[in-house]
């Protein structure tokens, strides 16, 4: 039975810093951020937008275009969550008028949360054929003002629908796994900012990435030249960057040219929207599917990673006709109507954004209209309203 990708959405914020202003700001050489770590811009999250209503609106891309009454899963994917408890996919089966019936929870493995989610649906999709899955990546990543990690924010979210008659992607059976009880990065419950051990997270990754990329060519009989693409997970697009030079390692000209171009159209959406951790793979998978120049039937990799850490490497198929179900233009225009904000405006929002609002604090949203927003806090209870 096929089953697969049906639709993407994704959101971002509407204010972003330009890497070259963040440069001048830490006195470092602008090459540095825009080639050495491979970033452009980064959305920032003002107070009013949180991974829940940042997942809503993600979801609001496409829902118009779907039978909600067919929904019965929705799995909420990240790991900046808005309670210890109560899961984020709760309020956005409320915004989303899905059916009292869909199983909804919440998962968390940091970046790798959207796959879990995605590993988990596929199941349920193959045992109910008839009914049809959400799973939703959305974080905000901080690091913190003047550190390291700063140029490797962002803040966003990736929605998919996974059906047995998927329009874009048919993801094939079989995946490659590999995990390790380690401390590259982790945020403790009492902070809003990450720990990173930063060089060795990169390291990780690319050992991972090693790892679970030639065990899953062993396992399903493959060769690099067989991939049309390849999409990484994208905490930094030079990341993803270092990972593809090792794919390519000792294949043909002609495998080396296509998956290298194949990496720069995967690149471009991150590169201007930053680190969103759960949604980062599914954004340069989105980012390859507008660029790049797939055909029916291509073979799609995709490496995904979660610090702590957590890998796979998966793969999918191209659809006839997959293009209809996307909405470049307006996937364009979510980047193009931000506002710049100066660093120090940046600063005072992130600072902001360290603290929840006292109760009954009400918060006003400048996001375009029908978005939803996190709007204050009342009887301890987190409210979203539409705009
Ligand atoms: P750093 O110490 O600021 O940077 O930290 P650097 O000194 O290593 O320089 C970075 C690159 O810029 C180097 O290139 C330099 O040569 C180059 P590389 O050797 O890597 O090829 N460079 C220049 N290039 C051109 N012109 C210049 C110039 N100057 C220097 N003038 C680091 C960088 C990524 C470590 C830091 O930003 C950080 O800690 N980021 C956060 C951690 C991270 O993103 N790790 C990625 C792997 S872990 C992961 O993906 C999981 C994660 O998403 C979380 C989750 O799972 O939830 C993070």
């Amino acid at each position: 039975m096929k089953v697969g990708i049906d639709q993407i959405g994704y959101f971002t914020p509407n204010k972003y810093v330009d890497m070259v202003d963040l440069a001048h700001a830490r006195n470092q050489d602008p090459n540095k951020f825009l080639i050495g770590i491979g970033q452009k811009k980064m959305s920032v999250a003002d107070p009013t937008q949180d991974a829940v209503s940042m997942g809503i609106n993600a979801t609001l891309r496409y829902i118009d275009k779907i039978d909600k009454s067919k929904v019965g899963l929705l799995i909420f994917g990240t790991e900046s969550s808005v309670d210890q408890s109560k899961s984020g996919s709760l309020f956005v089966k409320s915004a989303l008028g899905l059916n009292p019936t869909v199983r909804a929870f919440e998962v968390k493995e940091a970046c790798f949360g959207l796959t879990a989610g995605l590993m988990i649906a596929q199941d349920f999709v193959r045992l109910h054929p008839d009914q049809t899955a959400i799973v939703i990546g959305s974080d905000i990543a901080r690091y913190g003002i003047n550190t390291a990690g700063e140029v490797t924010q962002g803040a966003g979210s990736v929605s998919l629908l996974i059906s047995s008659h998927p329009r874009i992607l048919e993801l094939n059976e079989g995946h490659s796994a590999y995990s390790e009880d380690i401390n590259d990065f982790w945020r403790p419950n009492y902070s809003k900012t990450a720990k990173v051990d930063g060089k060795y997270s990169t390291q990780v990754y690319l050992d991972f990435f090693k790892h679970t990329f030639s065990a899953y060519k062993e396992r399903k009989n493959l060769e690099t030249k067989d991939f049309a693409a390849i999409v990484y997970h994208l905490p930094f697009t030079k990341m993803g960057l270092k990972a593809n030079r090792l794919a390519v390692e000792g294949t043909d000209e002609e495998t080396n040219a296509r998956l290298m171009d194949s990496f720069t159209a995967a690149k471009e959406l991150n590169a201007n929207v930053g680190n969103i951790y759960t949604g980062s793979l599914y954004l340069s998978l989105l980012s390859l599917l507008e660029n790049g120049k797939l055909k029916a039937g291509d073979l799609v990799g995709l490496f995904s990673y979660g610090s702590g850490a957590m890998a796979e490497f998966y793969s999918a198929n191209v659809v006839e006709g997959y293009e209809k179900q996307l909405d470049k233009v307006g996937d364009k225009a979510l980047l193009d109507n931000r506002s710049k904000l100066s660093v120090a405006e940046y600063e005072e929002i992130f600072s902001a954004g360290l603290e929840d609002p006292e109760n009954d604090v009400e918060l006003t949203s400048d996001e375009e209209k029908g978005r939803y927003y996190f709007a204050g806090i009342h009887n301890d209870i987190r409210q979203y309203q539409v705009k």
